[in-house]
């Protein structure tokens, strides 16, 4: 933990070696959906912003920051969406997940954006950092091509300022990361 590196990167600047020590580990941790020539990015859509945690040269965390505007209501804003959350096996249960997203938060934060959201597998893991499950309905594009609305499992939100999540529909402008 001590000898961790947070790194925080546009895409383009993501190259060489820590670009396939990336890759790498979203190959492993997602092994369903990274293929396109083994780029992560090419098949979920490139993140605005990409936050890695690097012990020497070994890629120990990896979280992607996407800045999307979604209508909820009759309101049209940004918010956060958070995805490609993973952590190396070995390095797991040591904080660093918490540790991407109070990183990512402060990102948000300080483009006075009010929410961000994330689609978990595993809820448990995201309460601790401020999110909570969504009762709202999402209306998103699903990877079949089709829009689709429902209260997605797993979806959640987190308020980074003062404003509370608003009890709306979820108009997401495309699909889920
Ligand atoms: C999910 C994952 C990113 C967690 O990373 P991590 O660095 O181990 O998480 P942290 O150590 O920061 O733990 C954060 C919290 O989640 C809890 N937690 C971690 N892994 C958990 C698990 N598998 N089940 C339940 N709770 C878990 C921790 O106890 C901690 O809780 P606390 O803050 O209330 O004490 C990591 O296990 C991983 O990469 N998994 C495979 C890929 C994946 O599923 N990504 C998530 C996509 S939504």
């Amino acid at each position: 933990m001590s000898n961790t590196e947070w790194i925080e990167i546009n895409r383009d600047a993501l190259t060489g070696d820590l670009e396939t020590r990336v890759q790498a580990l979203l190959g492993e941790a997602f092994p369903e959906g990274s293929s396109t020539n083994g780029d992560y990015y090419a098949f979920h859509g490139v993140p605005d912003r990409i936050l890695i945690a690097r012990e020497a040269r070994q890629v120990v965390g990896h979280l992607a920051v996407y800045r999307r505007q979604v209508k909820m209501g009759d309101e049209v804003l940004e918010i956060g969406m958070i995805g490609a959350v993973a952590v190396a096996p070995d390095h797991r249960r040591r904080g660093h997940c918490r540790l991407l997203l109070q990183r990512a938060h402060d990102d948000l934060r300080a483009r006075s954006i009010p929410f961000s959201i994330l689609f978990a597998f595993e809820p448990r893991v995201y309460l601790s950092s401020g999110y909570r499950l969504m009762q709202n309905e999402t209306h998103f594009l699903d990877v079949d091509g089709a829009w689709k609305t429902f209260v997605y499992r797993g979806s959640m939100f987190a308020e980074l300022t003062e404003r509370p999540w608003p009890d709306r529909m979820l108009e997401l402008a495309g699909g889920v990361v």
